[in-house]
């Protein structure tokens, strides 16, 4: 396989057009509402700051390095006890810190694939994976989400793509960009798949603490048994803390396979020894203290997910399952005028100012779909979702 970089993003064309029309509109002083971003500080939520500076003012009183490959053991029983208090038993010597959940992924793709093997993950799906099979060189296979049913796992579309150069299943539950949870019914069924295949579970539970309308979270851990399951997660939408650098993998499963998987993400965590040091110190009070800041932020998120829910629905050429978790939604629309996705995205952004995904950029190819983060501030949400019904409706 070729291996020069530019072979790696050889799809990757110039800019888009999208992408283009954004930057001309800004070069003209046009002030455009990105609807579309999940990062919890653009949207003014932050975690208490005193918190953070007094941990930082206790690093630096002491200043000091002992690199533990697989971070901070005060750090990882911190996020065993956050487990155990859900149900869920993660021993902390099974945990890896790492300096954000995309870094897990690497480390978890480059740790169970070679070059030339498959993973899946599910479609419509959050993109970044493209970007890091590549540097891993690995296949990805796009699994069906069914959009007429709540963005169901489609079962049997996954047991199809399935070969013998499979080696995982990814599970995103709460999705980005849908806003759908993966039920305790469906998590069984795949986990059935995958023990019957021998694949490991890779699970992302980075928005797992934003459920709506659901009792409670299904956690892959506590409703069955896979073989060898990696669940990750990070402070960066947990605290809303994205600058600090900080996620995790908790491995679990069969105990054999677990010390082996184990063994090796430290061998990978010490070739880079990349998780800043003082943050990790900090987990613990963060857990510790966080709660009632999290409570806020949980509520502040439901919201604003009840306002966007509402202000859609005032469309009817707006379709789209009310997302059940996370920060973010797909949506239909018939978009008239014979107006194609991107001839869509971008006649919104040119005549209201308001800037959304299509949906192919999570290479979901149906019709016209937009993706949209309903994080956003409450008066840009407002603003945004209002012209984007005014723009449909006069299509
Ligand atoms: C589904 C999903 N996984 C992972 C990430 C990245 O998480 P981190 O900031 O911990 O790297 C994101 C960020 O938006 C995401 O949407």
């Amino acid at each position: 396989m070729a291996a020069t970089v530019s072979s790696l993003f050889s799809d990757q064309g110039p800019i888009n057009p999208i992408e283009q029309t954004y930057r001309r509109l800004l070069r003209q002083g046009r002030p455009v509402i990105r609807l579309f971003s999940g990062n919890p500080n653009e949207h003014g939520i932050h975690f208490p700051g005193e918190v953070l500076s007094q941990e930082y003012a206790r690093y630096f009183a002491q200043p000091g390095y002992r690199p533990d490959p697989k971070g901070d053991p005060a750090a990882r029983m911190a996020i065993q006890e956050y487990y155990a208090a859900q149900g869920s038993a993660v021993a902390a010597e099974n945990i890896i810190l790492t300096s954000g959940t995309s870094e897990s992924f690497f480390y978890i793709f480059s740790l169970i694939a070679s070059p030339g093997d498959n993973i899946l993950t599910p479609n419509p799906s959050y993109p970044l994976f493209d970007y890091i099979a590549g540097l891993a060189r690995i296949e990805l296979r796009h699994y069906r989400l069914m959009e007429d049913r709540a963005w169901a796992v489609d079962l049997a579309d996954l047991a199809g793509r399935i070969d013998e150069r499979t080696r995982a299943i990814v599970v995103i539950s709460p999705n980005n960009p849908t806003g759908s949870v993966t039920t305790a019914d469906q998590i069984r069924e795949i986990v059935q798949v995958a023990n019957r295949h021998d694949l490991a579970i890779i699970s992302d539970e980075v928005y797992s603490e934003f459920i709506f309308d659901l009792p409670a979270f299904p956690r892959i851990n506590s409703v069955s048994r896979p073989r060898l399951l990696f669940t990750l997660n990070g402070i960066s939408k947990m605290f809303a803390l994205p600058a600090l650098k900080l996620g995790w993998i908790a491995v679990t499963g069969d105990s054999l396979r677990v010390a082996q998987a184990v063994d090796m993400l430290e061998t990978i965590a010490d070739t880079f020894l990349s998780t800043h040091l003082p943050i990790q110190l900090a987990l613990p009070r963060l857990f510790r203290e966080g709660g009632p800041f999290l409570s806020w932020y949980q509520a502040e998120v439901r919201r604003r997910r009840d306002l966007a829910i509402h202000l859609l629905q005032q469309s009817r050429r707006i379709r789209f399952n009310p997302p059940q978790g996370g920060f973010h939604l797909m949506a239909a629309v018939e978009a008239g005028r014979g107006l194609d996705e991107e001839e869509f995205v971008i006649g919104l952004m040119k005549e209201t100012g308001v800037f959304v995904h299509p949906g192919y950029f999570y290479d979901y190819e149906a019709g016209v779909h937009i993706a949209l983060s309903f994080l956003t501030n409450p008066a840009d949400l407002q603003a945004g979702l209002e012209r984007l019904s005014q723009f449909v409706a006069a299509l």
